[in-house]
């Protein structure tokens, strides 16, 4: 088994691009603001300062008190609420064109709702006209995992209808403050990820879920919980891109969109059976969200095997979805297998995974390591099926990036290869004519991570935590995509390891 997976794993990483973007630069994407380059965060992984000023737990919050992040907590993080003008000024020498960071809603808006919070509001201009000034654009997300707790216990949060009039009412304040600065507003993060670890699992906040798909939940229903939290994140959504498109987009001028998690499936064997199970994993990751938002309605294999548990959009609602968006934006990391698994279908009971008859299974090339199998090619495969089946809209891949343990050393070559491997791919994809706009790397900054804590980190600079003052420090992955945004003439991989090998060392 081993061998077999291990020769796989060198199969899926080898398939490469074209040569004929062997060597290239930051200059052969289109220039800024046409295309840009950045890289991302998110409020609770970076900001800290989780019980100053008046912000309110979020559900990321409880579940950090209660040990879930392996004991980890964001009450410090990286500290950005304190250190935002070091931080930009690190962005701006880095050559950052634009910074991905979201609100959180709690700091803003501490109950969820009610009256805004003016230190909340302070900060996030200081932090937007510090980008300014520096000339780095700001990307916003919204929502980014962190619901208000006063919410998530007032009515159960994505589950009740009433989110919709709240969430709609938080965007309002944020594209009144900050949209004469703010030109490209992400109304949520990765949803269809969200819902099956938040409702389906309960592995992820808020932990909701019922036996036997989720073990340990006090509250729940894994059958039909994940449909109704997409759809009111969908209601959600569409409420507040309609406000915008109303209200602000003629004099703002900005654009408003949407985020997915996505792998590239990959069908596990060459059988029939394996490639619909491709197809539909294709339909229920990705279809779920984006049929209804460029179609009007969810795939008919996701309604049909979902049955009466999944709600379905009346007219109205199918019009307000239908379109409501500028852009995707994509959280791409790996490549997954995809496998049958049709017995599923036969129980009567079932959620999501089980609807969608199919196991994914991720690769790993080393049990021991946390690093991804670098798989740059599922990336420009996405952005062709994009263009063939959803119209290629205007994409930002919102987030890509390697993992590895958070004290592995700063000269984290497999970063490199990987980072420089996608951006390779995605330059080959826009050449062939996907509609990209810009790539994010995740992230910034080594953060609080979602699945492992202070464990694993994807930070272009590195933190030690036992440092009081949580100086940021550059892994050799800051110093290449620096060079890469700044120089006009990047050569090989290998050229550049070799020109940096003194100047490396003495930094
Ligand atoms: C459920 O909770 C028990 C006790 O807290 C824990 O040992 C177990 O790992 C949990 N299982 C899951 C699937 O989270
Ligand atoms: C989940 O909801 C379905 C549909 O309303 C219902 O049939 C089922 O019994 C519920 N399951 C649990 C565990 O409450
Ligand atoms: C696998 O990862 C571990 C931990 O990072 C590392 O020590 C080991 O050398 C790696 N093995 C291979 C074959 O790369
Ligand atoms: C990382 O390094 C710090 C300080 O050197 C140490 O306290 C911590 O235990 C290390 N963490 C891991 C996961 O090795
Ligand atoms: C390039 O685009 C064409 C038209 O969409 C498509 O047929 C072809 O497969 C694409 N090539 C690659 C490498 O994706
Ligand atoms: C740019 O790279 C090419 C090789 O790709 C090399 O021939 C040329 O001299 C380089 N120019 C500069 C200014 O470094």
């Amino acid at each position: 088994m081993l061998r077999v997976s291990l020769l796989l794993c060198f199969l899926l990483t080898i398939k490469s691009v074209s040569s004929s973007t062997d060597n290239f630069c930051r200059d052969d994407f289109p220039l800024a603001p046409a295309f840009v380059f950045g890289a991302s965060s998110s409020a609770y992984q970076v900001e800290g300062a989780a019980g100053e000023d008046g912000r309110t737990p979020s559900i990321l919050d409880t579940y950090a008190q209660a040990g879930h992040f392996h004991g980890a907590t964001g009450d410090v993080a990286c500290d950005a609420y304190h250190k935002y003008k070091e931080d930009v000024q690190l962005m701006a020498d880095t050559g950052l064109e634009a910074y991905r960071f979201s609100i959180s809603w709690s700091r803003l808006i501490p109950n969820g709702k009610g009256p805004v919070n003016p230190k909340g509001l302070q900060y996030y201009n200081n932090l937007i006209d510090q980008l300014i000034s520096h000339g780095i654009q700001p990307h916003v997300t919204l929502h980014h995992s962190d619901l208000p707790q006063a919410l998530d216990d007032e009515y159960g949060g994505w589950v009740s209808r009433k989110i919709v009039k709240d969430f709609t009412a938080y965007a309002d304040v944020c594209f009144k403050n900050f949209g004469d600065r703010v030109l490209h507003w992400t109304t949520m993060n990765e949803p269809n990820v969200f819902v099956l670890g938040g409702y389906d699992s309960g592995f992820s906040p808020p932990q909701r879920c019922s036996i036997p798909f989720g073990l340990n939940c006090s509250r729940g229903n894994s059958s039909t919980e994940p449909y109704l939290a997409t759809h009111n994140i969908l209601l959600s959504h569409a409420s507040a891109a309609r406000l915008y498109k109303k209200n602000y987009q003629d004099k703002q001028r900005g654009f408003i969109g949407i985020n997915l998690f996505a792998f590239w499936f990959f069908p596990q064997t060459k059988t029939i059976e394996d490639e619909l199970a491709t197809q539909r994993g294709l339909d229920f990751y990705f279809g779920w969200y984006l049929n209804p938002l460029v179609f009007g309605d969810y795939p008919d294999v996701v309604k049909t095997n979902a049955g009466s548990r999944i709600p379905f959009f009346t007219r109205l609602e199918s019009q307000s979805v239908k379109g409501s968006f500028d852009f995707i934006g994509f959280n791409y990391y790996t490549v997954s297998y995809a496998e049958d698994n049709s017995i599923s279908l036969k129980s009567t009971n079932r959620d999501y995974i089980a609807d969608s008859a199919m196991k994914t299974r991720l690769l790993k090339c080393n049990e021991s390591s946390f690093e991804y199998p670098i798989a740059p090619w599922g990336l420009q495969r996405l952005l062709e099926y994009m263009k063939q089946n959803y119209g290629n809209p205007p994409i930002y891949i919102h987030e890509n990036g390697q993992q590895t343990a958070r004290n592995s050393s700063l000269e984290d070559r497999s970063r490199v290869k990987y980072l420089r491997g996608h951006i390779q791919s995605l330059l080959a994809a826009v050449r062939n004519g996907s509609n990209a706009r810009g790539y994010f790397i995740w992230s910034f900054m080594d953060s609080l991570e979602l699945l492992n804590g202070y464990e694993s980190s994807f930070g272009l600079y590195y933190i030690d935590l036992d440092d009081p003052d949580l100086k940021r420090q550059p892994k050799l992955s800051a110093h290449w995509y620096s060079h890469f945004l700044k120089s006009k003439n990047l050569t090989s991989l290998d050229g550049f390891l070799e020109s940096l090998s003194h100047g490396y060392h003495s930094q």
